[in-house]
């Protein structure tokens, strides 16, 4: 088996996480005209916290984020305010300050911009001198998983078994995967917990798609993935693509070449998507011991009322 030939060579593990924040998110203007979409609050955090956290939680605590023009807010939210925590800290607000506080010392946090952007892969390849020769994590800024689902963490074991590129697919109706990369697998003998990739194409049409599973925002690449992508043109909306280099490695059986995929069956919120931003402020708001009780009850008599 393929990951067999890789158990071989020398495992280096993850300890780096990439989150891709320079795109230009006009799926939801023109609220993002001067603001990043990852710093539009889902409830009381901006989404950019939660997926910060979701790298810290899998043990990721060096993060790089890719940023460009109109994202300096980015860089704010994770550094210190002084005067606003010295001033809440006299008006003995502890549980503000706390919270303000909090994302100051989630991680590391590094920044590179990427002056042009011109698609996720080239995002991912801004990465490459700050990443060097270790497998690395990419989670898209804004896509947020539950917090209770522990897929980063599966993810970053496949990667460890195999020496491969590691996606994560999660099913969708056949008219919704032409807003995503579609993968065509395959099962591995013996294993249940990851499938093989062997093909992957970005946003076909329905009925071009080589399966419903469609790829979503978290991935665990093989530093080989930097070489591909510099030879990569510029595909799908004369961007460079990732599912492209993608698509490369997967025909490939070389060291650091194959992909995998996990499946994803919890819950997912791409909150670059209106509707779902606002479901996923709904739901997790209601989710939550300060909010939940009054705004469940409120929703029921709004459901009652307005459907
Ligand atoms: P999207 O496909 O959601 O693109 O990118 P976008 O431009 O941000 O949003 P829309 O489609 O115009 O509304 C997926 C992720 O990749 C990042 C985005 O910031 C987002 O987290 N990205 C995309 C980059 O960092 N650079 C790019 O050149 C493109």
């Amino acid at each position: 088996m393929r990951y067999a030939k890789s158990m071989a060579i020398e495992i280096k593990s993850v300890t780096k996480a990439v989150i891709p924040a320079a795109g230009l998110g006009t799926r939801f203007l023109p609220a993002t005209k001067a603001t990043p979409k990852e710093m539009l609050p889902v409830v009381d955090r901006p989404a950019i916290q939660y997926v910060v956290e979701e790298a810290k939680r899998a043990g990721l605590n060096d993060v790089l984020m890719i940023t460009g023009r109109n994202k300096r807010a980015l860089e704010d939210h994770f550094d210190r305010v002084p005067v606003l925590e010295s001033q809440l800290a006299e008006q003995g607000k502890d549980a503000l300050l706390a919270a303000v506080e909090e994302s100051n010392f989630l991680a590391g946090i590094h920044y590179v911009r990427q002056g042009d952007p011109k698609g996720l892969g080239h995002a991912v390849l801004c990465a490459k001198t700050h990443v060097g020769d270790a497998p690395f994590a990419v989670l898209l800024g804004d896509d947020l998983i539950d917090e209770k689902d522990d897929l980063l963490s599966r993810m970053v074991e496949v990667q460890e078994r195999t020496g491969g590129s590691v996606v994560a697919l999660m099913e969708v109706p056949r008219e919704a995967i032409s807003a995503y990369g579609a993968a065509a697998i395959e099962a591995v003998e013996g294993e249940d917990g990851f499938v093989k990739v062997t093909g992957l194409v970005e946003k076909p049409a329905a009925d071009e798609a080589p399966s419903n599973y469609a790829v979503i925002g978290r991935y665990v690449l093989s530093p080989k993935v930097f070489e591909t992508l510099e030879n990569t043109a510029p595909g799908r909306g004369n961007e460079i693509q990732l599912t492209d280099a993608l698509q490369t490695l997967a025909q490939g059986d070389g060291e650091g070449e194959g992909v995998y995929g996990v499946v994803f069956t919890g819950r997912r919120f791409d909150t670059g998507d209106k509707l779902s931003y606002l479901k996923a402020n709904i739901i997790l708001a209601s989710e939550r011991e300060d909010l939940g009780p009054d705004l469940r009850e409120w929703l029921k008599e709004f459901a009652q009322t307005s459907c």
